[in-house]
């Protein structure tokens, strides 16, 4: 992709440690810009509870405008308790809904690695977790949360579970596609077993497997992938599943590298526009108190620099100034251990420059 320059950037830092995490996500993104002659511009935005406080909404017009003209998306998190009686249709997790909405952005990508260093930080035992790489490919725009008809009413509510013939196409192509430049096995999730959607999953997902001669393709209940999960997460390559499975399947996922502090997340649709957050939510208990894992979000960056920019090799140097500072024995408190040093959400930010510079 040919860069205008400067790269323009939405950024919309939303609510709890959304901020924290984007400040150190755009200090290591001006490094980044410093060691390859790109400048970025910054364009501000709100989103999610910081949004309703001031406009009443939770994506206001200017946001989307900003995310429009910018193209690349750079999210903290959205959420607290204090909007959790508001009406649904303006809390702030809607402003995330309908900005991957607005801009399309129909495939959500979230790599999960164990990290060597982290081996010992994860609840799980290391040699289950050694070795793990994988990628969920999540469905974003359809399913459960997008589904009508949707009501609550006193005593019934419903959500509705559609998935389209093209929605399902698109998605798997990204999938697919993904496995090819990796071990070619792709594990598709679904429900089969009781869902007609998954059955359409399933089906439209056989039906373009011959198109990918190099991937091979296995079906697995999402039950059963979630004990698969933790009982051999070296098993998966490429996981393809739809929009509330991948949902749930992803946090999970995240305690194989560590803490769902590490997660990254990005989210890409037909054109160029692409959103990058971290998997995490807004966590507001520990909100301002620097103590946030800043982690996931950078790391989110490699994934803006390899395909927002078109620079994969660059964006390797991310994940390695990330690494070094694990190897060096720093953790935010999320992921502390035994014998190593604390750092709080600026200071971990600060690191991870330091070592971006000296790569
Ligand atoms: C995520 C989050 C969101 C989702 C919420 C905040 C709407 O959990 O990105 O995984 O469910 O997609
Ligand atoms: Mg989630």
């Amino acid at each position: 992709m040919s860069l205008s320059s400067p790269v323009s950037i939405a950024v919309l830092a939303g609510d709890g440690i959304g901020p924290e995490v984007i400040n150190q996500a755009l200090k290591v993104l001006t490094a980044f810009g410093e060691k390859t002659n790109i400048s970025f511009d910054f364009q501000h935005g709100l989103i999610g509870g910081a949004a309703i406080d001031t406009h009443g909404v939770p994506l206001p017009e200017e946001s989307l405008t900003i995310a429009k003209a910018s193209q690349i998306v750079l999210l903290g998190a959205v959420g607290d308790f204090k909007y959790d009686t508001l009406d649904p249709a303006i809390r702030p997790e809607q402003g995330l809904l309908q900005i991957r909405k607005a801009l399309g952005l129909y495939a959500n990508v979230r790599p999960v690695k164990a990290y060597e260093p982290l081996l010992h930080a994860s609840t799980l035992k290391p040699e289950v977790l050694q070795g793990a790489d994988m990628v969920i490919v999540r469905e974003l725009t359809g399913g459960l949360y997008f589904g009508q008809p949707k009501h609550q009413g006193e005593n019934d509510a419903v959500d509705t579970l559609v998935y389209h013939r093209h929605e399902i196409e698109r998605i798997a192509h990204v999938a697919f596609q993904l496995a090819q430049t990796r071990t070619g096995n792709l594990c598709s999730v679904d429900k089969a077993n009781v869902l007609a959607s998954s059955r359409l999953w399933r089906k439209i997902v056989e039906e373009i497997a011959p198109q990918y001669p190099t991937v091979t393709v296995s079906h697995m209940y999402v039950d059963n992938a979630a004990m698969q999960l933790i009982l051999n997460p070296r098993q998966f390559d490429v996981m393809l599943t739809e929009n509330t499975f991948g949902d749930i399947l992803s946090d999970e996922a995240s305690m194989l590298t560590g803490s769902l502090g590490m997660l990254a997340s990005a989210s890409y649709g037909e054109g160029k526009a692409a959103l990058y957050e971290p998997s995490h939510g807004s966590a507001p208990t520990i909100a301002n108190k620097n103590i946030a894992n800043p982690i996931a979000t950078i790391l989110s960056l490699t994934l803006l620099v390899s395909h927002s920019l078109g620079l994969p090799k660059e964006a390797l140097w991310i994940d390695e100034a990330v690494n070094q500072v694990l190897l060096a024995g720093y953790r935010t408190a999320d992921i502390m251990q035994e014998g190593c040093t604390l750092l709080g959400t600026t200071e971990m930010g600060d690191k991870i420059v330091e070592a971006l510079k000296r790569l």
